[in-house]
């Protein structure tokens, strides 16, 4: 296709605030699918992913769609994740695009995401159209919410599409408007063949699938190209598109997006942001913005029966099949044995990894708290990346310590400011600004540690504010704090896996905190266990554990045994989410208390 007949384009839009059913309702009326179609398509997808283990990105999809003009487009909708831990994710694919559809909730109006994601696009010099969905909603207050447009993000809309994805309003509109005010791709198919990776897969049959726009030159089954970040060279087998299932096509060329296979077996060697060239006369310049991964967030991961050890390793490969953010090293722990470190984009990413492999493997894990990555300048200079807390130096032998620091932006109406700034500043946060973006709603910007974020900042905003409030957040920079390691002893003990580092003015505190809490998790023994908390050599608190009176069996006196093996079962079933540690069990949530501490 001439490029002057393409439009790349993405969505982007608050979470909930009708992406998805954009999307759907663009298939739909393109013929790509019909309806009745799409829905056997969405169920047959789901089908292809539980048998076989792969995963369909029906929302980067070819339409085909004829303009005004009479002519017809092949219009490219183009994915962007939707959640902040996925921020580098969604600046690839905007930078495989020309323009976004921002997509803005008519009763809710502009949120946090919303912004960060528009600044985001205009960094990538995107055309940006505006649409307001939801128009049916007998809340919805278009108006209004086109001046919020105008006023906090500077966008006319005097053109924007009033829709409503549920309703099938609108849809044409966005259409012509894509062909119309997206600019058409730059870029040369006669010149040596530079192409973006804003995402990839793992297909069972065909290898790694990379998704691809091609800037210049063209892709054809049997050339041999090359990645310039990984340096890995492997010859096409496939090229094609979405539609949305994956279709061969002949060629991709310039302005063009669609996918690419070919011998690829491993994730790594596929990554989001690296540009692919010919094997034998490769470009002289990758393309811009390239950057490796860094998880942020990391824990520790252990079988509750270590006899799962090799089948965690299993599951993790196979997640990582598909994920290649998600890295993983063994690890021991004194307390929880053999396991796995954990490193994750964030704590969403976190979460969906735990759920998978505890679902789909049947694994039963206990999971030690988030711990964010501490720079620990140690007094003979050596620096020491530090993601488990059990594993800082000795006091003595640290000279300082940095951690990482977020720009938080936090949207709430005016009613809730007073409590943002009391959790913001409770989790130190420094107040940086304050801009009113109409009379009701403010933005808020703190400068905050990562592990305080960590830390239920979120839940807790959530609900002092009614869940009104939306936040959004970015990594800035590294900066000392005064911090050390809470160490907590169970029976005299030390318990590697429930050491954290905090702040040293709230040491105490927390150290207190946390004891109560576990002497209320940790479920009574025969014998007395004392909970300590200590930093370094100083004990700063102390709780115990009453030892248990009453024997479970004792109230079934002699004889009857199916009494008993009951009693006995409903003891093992409590048991499960348990680790023995020394003689003291600890359930799971001990691991996850210091993160319910205010
Ligand atoms: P995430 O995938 O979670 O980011 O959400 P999304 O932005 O893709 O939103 P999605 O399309 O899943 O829509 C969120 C909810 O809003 C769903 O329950 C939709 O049915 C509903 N919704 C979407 N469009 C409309 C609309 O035009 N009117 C009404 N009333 N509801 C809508």
């Amino acid at each position: 296709m001439q490029t002057k007949n393409i439009r790349n384009f993405s969505i982007i839009a608050h979470i909930d605030h009708g992406k998805s059913t954009i999307a759907d309702r663009l298939i739909e009326y393109t013929g790509t699918l019909s309806k009745r179609q799409m829905e056997a398509q969405v169920l047959d997808t789901m089908d292809l992913e539980r048998e076989r283990g792969i995963t369909i990105k029906a929302q980067t999809v070819r339409l085909d769609y004829q303009g005004k003009d009479g002519q017809m487009y092949q219009l490219n909708l183009i994915d962007t994740p939707g959640h902040v831990d996925f921020t580098y994710e969604v600046s690839r694919s905007l930078a495989a695009c020309e323009g976004a559809l921002l997509v803005v909730d008519a009763a809710q109006g502009v949120e946090a995401q919303t912004l960060a994601n528009v600044y985001m696009a205009l960094e990538h010099d995107l055309e940006i159209l505006p649409v307001i969905n939801k128009i049916d909603l007998p809340s919805a207050d278009p108006e209004k919410v086109k001046t919020e447009i105008e006023d906090i993000i500077g966008l006319d809309t005097s053109d924007a599409v009033l829709a409503s994805a549920k309703a099938g309003i609108g849809i044409e509109a966005i259409l012509d408007q894509v062909v119309a005010k997206v600019p058409s791709p730059a870029g040369d198919r006669d010149k040596p063949l530079s192409a973006l990776i804003f995402d990839s897969y793992f297909d069972a049959y065909k290898g790694v699938i990379a998704l691809i726009r091609v800037m210049d030159g063209s892709i054809k089954p049997g050339m041999r190209l090359k990645m310039m970040a990984t340096h890995k060279v492997f010859e096409v087998t496939d090229v094609g598109c979405f539609r949305p299932a994956p279709v061969n096509v002949g060629e991709l060329s310039a302005g063009e997006v669609g996918f690419v296979a070919g011998s690829l077996k491993n994730v790594k060697d596929v990554r989001v942001g690296d540009t692919v060239t010919y094997a034998d006369n490769p470009v002289a310049k990758a393309l811009p913005g390239y950057r490796g991964i860094n998880p942020m967030v990391y824990c520790g991961l252990y079988p509750v029966d270590s006899s799962d050890y090799d089948n965690l390793k299993d599951a993790l490969d196979k997640l990582q099949l598909n994920d290649a953010a998600l890295l993983f090293e063994p690890e021991t722990s004194m307390a929880l044995g053999f396991g796995y470190r954990c490193g994750f984009l964030g704590l969403l990413h976190m979460d969906v990894v735990q759920e998978r492999l505890e679902r789909e493997y049947n694994l039963k894990l206990i999971t030690t708290a988030p711990s964010v990555i501490y720079h620990v300048y140690k007094t003979n200079g050596d620096l020491l990346k530090i993601d488990n807390p059990a594993n800082l130096p000795p006091l003595t032998e640290i000279d300082h310590i940095e951690e990482p620091f977020v720009k938080a932006t936090i949207i709430v109406p005016n009613d809730y400011v007073g409590a943002v700034m009391e959790i913001s500043q409770d989790k130190r946060g420094e107040f940086k600004n304050m801009d009113y973006l109409d009379v009701n709603r403010v933005l808020i910007k703190y400068h905050i540690p990562l592990s305080e974020i960590i830390y239920d900042y979120f839940d807790r905003l959530k609900s002092s504010t009614r869940g009104y409030a939306s936040l959004d957040y970015e990594l800035t920079d590294y900066q000392t704090s005064k911090l050390v390691k809470l160490d907590i002893l169970l029976n005299g003990e030390p318990v590697d896996a429930l050491s954290t580092i905090v702040h040293v003015d709230r040491a105490t505190q927390r150290g207190r905190q946390l004891a109560e809490k576990l002497k209320a998790i940790i479920p009574q023994q025969m014998f007395e266990i004392p909970i300590q908390a200590a930093i370094g050599n100083k004990v700063i608190a102390r709780e115990t554990v009453r030892a248990m009176r009453k024997d479970v069996l004792a109230k079934c006196y002699g004889g009857d045994i199916t009494r008993k093996r009951k009693l006995l079962e409903k003891q093992k079933e409590g048991k499960k989410r348990m680790k023995s540690v020394g003689n003291v069990e600890i359930p799971q949530e001990a691991f996850m208390a210091i993160l319910k501490i205010d």
